[in-house]
């Protein structure tokens, strides 16, 4: 299948020319001045922006959590990212307490085998890491598990300790492994919970009153320090506050492999938006909203290169049975919120119509910043001669509704319902294949593949 996208205007991290793209089989083979030669499909981008596939490297899907499950399995999880001009996820595969690393990451495959719409690769959340555990790291690393996710929060759940967090750091360090960490002070942030509940404070904005930002900057600063003394690089997830990002600056000032990623909801959501009821529920996720000042400063981070790399996080729960174990009491409330389809065009519209980064800028937070994070670029991430053919045909003049009625992730509420914004995923090619176009889906459960991933961090 030869398929050649013609008159659009090329957009890398880089890059920014009109040219013609021939895609032969899953594989870019020419990028050139008007390409005329025989094929099966043409693509007419112009007027269009025509950039690299998105990359989140922070989804969970079907992840059991809260009581729960999170609500997209690895076919409507992809699918839905599929629409919003997302080719390849990193999702969390989880080692519980006691489970080996291994083991860990076939339940995970068995979930993902043959359902997923795009590329996938994992990263693994690791509970233990004592004698031996090095080994199974380093297994997982030449299977292309080559990044794993510690938790400083979630005690009972998911929370290690800093010695655990010092192990992990120096045995991933030495092998070109990238720990991932989710820093907040979660044995500090479990007292104030109490104190919270026993005062009869159980509505949703009580989960974001009961996380302080400086809980977040403590677990930011504690995990760079770890990571100093372990002689090994560190990304934080989903970094949500100016004083967590203050310790980002700080470290990289002094030349710290210290790395970050934000998400959407971080950028355009804030506090107020919990209110006073129930309704907050579908912002509860961890961490939370924040101070809307917030929002300013993690742009102005991204702009500078303090953020690297803009993910998700998606974790949907629906509202109706998910989210409402939680009605009398926020505690019980499963942390999460859907996101993977909306990315795209909320950052080029916050981004780039909103003129607070390039349109190269966008190409590399949404896309290229993680190929090189996580060990797979030059194959994804970019557009050139020998890469993969995740393209993307964005119409920078049309708009996109979100909401409920216009998203295919599977969860009863979007967390941007009703808005409009400018910029619109148009075409959508996974390595050659046209799986989005004119607003339908075209792939299959299964056309996605697992992707091997290399040494992290060539940033
Ligand atoms: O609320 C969130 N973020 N849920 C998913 C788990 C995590 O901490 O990333
Ligand atoms: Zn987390
Ligand atoms: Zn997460």
């Amino acid at each position: 299948m030869r398929t050649l996208i013609k008159n659009g205007r090329v957009i890398t991290a880089v890059d920014d020319y009109a040219a013609d793209i021939l895609i032969d089989g899953e594989i870019i083979s020419i990028i050139g001045k008007s390409i005329d030669i025989e094929v099966d499909k043409i693509i007419d981008a112009s007027g269009k922006l025509v950039i690299p596939g998105g990359i989140d490297p922070h989804t969970h899907m079907e992840l059991p959590f809260g009581g729960t499950q999170a609500s997209d399995d690895f076919f409507t999880g992809t699918r839905a990212a599929a629409f919003g001009g997302t080719t390849t996820i990193i999702d969390f595969a989880v080692q519980y307490k006691g489970e080996s690393m291994i083991s860990g990451v076939d339940n995970w495959h068995q979930k993902a085998e043959g359902k997923c719409a795009i590329d996938y690769g994992f990263h693994l959340i690791t509970t233990d890491f004592e004698d031996g555990h090095a080994e199974q790291m380093y297994t997982l690393m030449d299977e292309g598990i080559t990044s794993f996710k510690l938790f400083m929060a979630y005690p009972g759940v998911f929370l290690v300790d800093d010695a655990t967090i010092f192990r992990a750091m120096s045995a991933a360090g030495e092998r070109g492994g990238l720990i991932c960490m989710h820093a907040e002070n979660g044995i500090v942030i479990n007292e104030i919970i109490k104190r919270a509940l026993e005062q009869g404070r159980t509505a949703p904005k009580w989960h974001a009153l009961t996380r302080p930002t400086i809980a977040e900057a403590e677990g930011v600063h504690r995990a760079i320090a770890i990571a100093e003394i372990a002689e090994s690089p560190v990304y934080i997830v989903h970094l949500s506050s100016a004083d967590a990002l203050n310790k980002i600056r700080e470290a990289r000032d002094r030349g710290i492999p210290a790395f970050a990623e934000t998400c959407p909801q971080y950028l355009f959501r804030n506090l107020d938006d919990y209110g006073e009821g129930f309704d907050g529920a579908k912002y509860v996720m961890t961490p939370p909203l924040r101070e809307k000042h917030n929002n300013a400063e993690l742009w102005k981070g991204l702009k500078m290169d303090d953020l690297q790399v803009i993910s998700t996080d998606h974790c949907p729960f629906c509202m109706k049975e998910q989210k409402e174990l939680g009605k009398d009491d926020f505690s019980k409330i499963p942390n999460g919120a859907p996101g993977v389809e909306n990315r795209m065009a909320l950052i080029y519209n916050g981004g780039v119509a909103e003129n607070r980064i390039s349109l190269n800028r966008f190409v590399e937070l949404t896309s290229t910043a993680a190929a090189k994070m996580f060990g797979l670029f030059p194959r994804k991430g970019t557009i050139a001669v020998g890469s993969d053919a995740d393209i993307v045909v964005f119409d920078p003049n049309a708009e996109t509704p979100f909401g409920v009625d216009h998203e295919h992730m599977n969860v009863d509420y979007s967390a941007y319902e009703g808005w409009r914004v400018k910029g619109k995923v148009e075409t959508v090619i996974q390595r050659g294949n046209v799986v989005i176009e004119n607003g339908e889906y075209l792939g299959k459960a299964g056309d996605g593949a697992f992707l091997k991933r290399g040494e992290c961090v060539k940033i």
